[in-house]
């Protein structure tokens, strides 16, 4: 039975362009997992979007002294543009400034509100006399008056990771440089004390796999400090509007924080509006049985593992209700293996000071499977790694291209050469111990490889990976078919033909981590149809046609179980092979580090 897959991933922020450490936090180990489970012949539905609204994104528009429409779509655009080049294969890729996604964030807030989550309260926030407004969120930075941290933003603090409380901060500054005040004013507050019980029962019975970091940074944190109520809504004019009469014209909107989320279902529901199958969202969130994967750094833990589950449970049926007519509850989390940061040459990435290899930039030089392999060996799954760029270059040079690209590119132009353009014709019950044992080595790496990236452990699948093509090579050092290829062809055949059969395999294997190369070596084996033959639609836009969105649509390999060993036939027509990965030449590495910094 195939099984429903979400892969969820979190949404980018438009106030920055997108760098390595968030493809590597958050896209690419989301697109290999949906790539994997594609494969595998499961369900999938891969979405996320532009997060476009909140202090984030108006104080970036501000800096620019543009209107916030402009800015946000800007980076959308960029955004698109880097999936594509990556193939981080989006099934959709909106953004929250759409109807669709008001609506359902509209529906989850009335939804809560029914079911007694929702109060309103008084508070002080601070307030700008010079400008006659409220400033919310980052608009006001400070000390965390809970690690110390300078550089602390009134709701959050990205030093401790905790959500702050506005009025507590220790010096704050206003972002426009005028003077402070508290005032007070009335806001909407997520009783999360109530749904306490019900956040430490869902962690609980997802203790046993979630990774250690994010049930610390989740369960173990609420088991010693508890969950506080939030106010969830802000004194802005960008954002979603409060679906309470008079909220609005009094200039609140919905906070980011609780609506973005909310993106990861606005997005099913849009994406099935889209694709003609209006009702099939619910298959992956009408559905327990369903498994949602939340891909994300580690400094949104919180509203993941805890924000999230608690809207989703404190909505219950009341949101199908409201926004349907039946009554369900939602699908809650299955995983959310978020990850730890990636730095940059032993220093903490920063777009202001330009200390950051920039996704869109990178690729005018590089490949993007050359560029994906690095940032999957060096995931920070457990613990903060490094981008460093001899490491990229001896990486990409000694594994890479030296234990795989070569291997392909030596079997296959060999092949190419000796038998005509043909795969040598052996009849598969002629092989010996030798060719059957390889085989079986690599038959058996889709169950290892299989199990990691079902466990999202993907240093661990690629590092499974590559020791299989290494078995490959060692199998050819014993049997060094180029030189018995003059003295007995018939037992070079055999060779040659087993590794084809193993190189085959390992396509599949490689495929969710490299899959440019995997699609190009799978045609120089002559196959009729692509590998993957998805393709992005061209000029994709939301269903009201105001937004352009990026929508991957699987091509042939959806509903096929292709993640199984090659069914390679003797006598196969074999096209012109090239190699598949370029060495780098060691220059490459002072001269990217120069142009950090600058
Ligand atoms: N925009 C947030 C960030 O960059 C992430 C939002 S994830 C979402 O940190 F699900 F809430 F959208
Ligand atoms: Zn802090």
């Amino acid at each position: 039975m195939p099984e429903n897959i979400l892969i969820a991933i979190a949404w980018p922020y438009a106030n920055a362009e997108i760098h390595v450490g968030n493809i590597t936090g958050s896209h690419l180990p989301g697109d290999i997992v949906a790539r994997y489970h594609r494969l595998k012949g499961n369900n999938v539905l891969m979405v996320s979007g532009t997060d476009s609204h909140g202090t984030p994104v108006t104080l970036a528009a501000d800096k620019e002294g543009k209107p916030v429409e402009e800015v946000y779509k800007r980076y959308h655009d960029g955004f698109l543009e880097l999936f594509q080049g990556y193939g981080i294969t989006y099934d959709l890729f909106t953004t929250t400034h759409t109807e669709n996604h008001f609506k359902v964030t509209q529906a989850i807030f009335l939804a809560l509100k029914e079911n007694g989550f929702l109060y309103t309260d008084k508070s002080m926030q601070w307030y700008s006399p010079s400008s006659r407004r409220f400033l919310p969120d980052r608009y006001v930075e400070g000390t965390c008056y809970i690690c110390g941290y300078e550089g602390a933003r009134s709701d959050q603090c990205d030093n401790c990771g905790n959500v702050l409380e506005p009025e507590k901060l220790i010096n704050p500054r206003s972002k426009d440089g005028g003077a402070l005040e508290l005032r007070e004013t009335e806001h909407f507050y997520l009783d999360l004390s109530k749904l306490e019980p019900n956040v430490k029962e869902f962690l609980r019975a997802r203790q046993g796999y979630w990774r250690d970091t994010v049930i610390g940074e989740s369960l173990r944190k609420i088991e010693s400090e508890g969950l506080k109520p939030r106010p969830i809504t802000r004194d802005l004019d960008w954002g979603v509007d409060i679906p309470v009469a008079g909220w609005t014209e009094a200039g609140k909107r919905i906070y980011v924080w609780f609506e973005a989320v909310i993106g990861y279902l606005s997005a099913a529901i849009e994406q099935s509006q889209l694709s003609g199958d209006k009702e099939a969202w619910r298959g992956w969130w009408v559905n327990p049985d369903a498994k949602q994967f939340y891909f994300i750094g580690k400094d949104n833990i919180f509203f993941h593992a805890a924000w999230w589950p608690a809207q989703l449970m404190g909505a219950g049926s009341a949101f199908l209700k409201i926004f349907a007519g039946d009554e369900k509850p939602l699908t809650l989390p299955y995983d959310v293996p978020a990850n730890q940061f990636m730095n940059l040459e032993g220093k903490k990435i920063s777009g202001s000071r330009n200390w950051a290899v920039w996704g869109r930039d990178a690729l005018t030089r590089y490949d993007p499977d050359a560029i994906r392999y690095y940032l999957t060996v060096n995931m920070p799954e457990s613990k903060d790694s490094d981008w460093d760029w001899a490491e990229f270059v001896a990486r990409n040079n000694n594994e890479l291209v030296a234990t795989w690209g070569n291997l392909a590119n030596r079997v296959l132009s060999f092949a190419y050469k000796h038998w005509d353009g043909y795969v040598p014709d052996v009849s598969p019950a002629s092989l010996r111990d030798s060719d059957l044992s390889l085989l079986a080595v690599i038959e058996n790496g889709f169950s290892t490889v299989g199990a990691e990236l079902e466990a999202v452990r993907l240093r661990s699948a690629l590092g499974e990976a590559m020791k299989l093509a290494t078995a490959v090579n060692q199998y050819l050092d014993v049997q060094a078919p180029w030189s018995a290829v003059k003295t007995d062809k018939d037992s070079a055949a055999k060779t040659i033909y087993t590794a084809l059969k193993a190189i085959d395999s390992l396509k599949i294997i490689f495929s969710p981590f490299l899959p440019f190369t995997s699609e190009r070596l799978h045609g120089f084996f002559g196959y009729e149809n692509p590998l993957f033959g998805g393709q992005y639609i061209e000029d994709a836009t939301d269903a009201l046609g105001t937004h352009k969105v990026l929508r991957y649509r699987v091509g042939q390999i959806s509903n096929l179980s292709n993640w199984k060993p090659s069914e390679l036939k003797p006598g196969q027509k074999l096209n012109q092979p090239a190699p598949l990965f370029k060495k780098l030449d060691e220059s490459v590495i002072e001269e990217e580090r120069g142009r950090l910094g600058k």
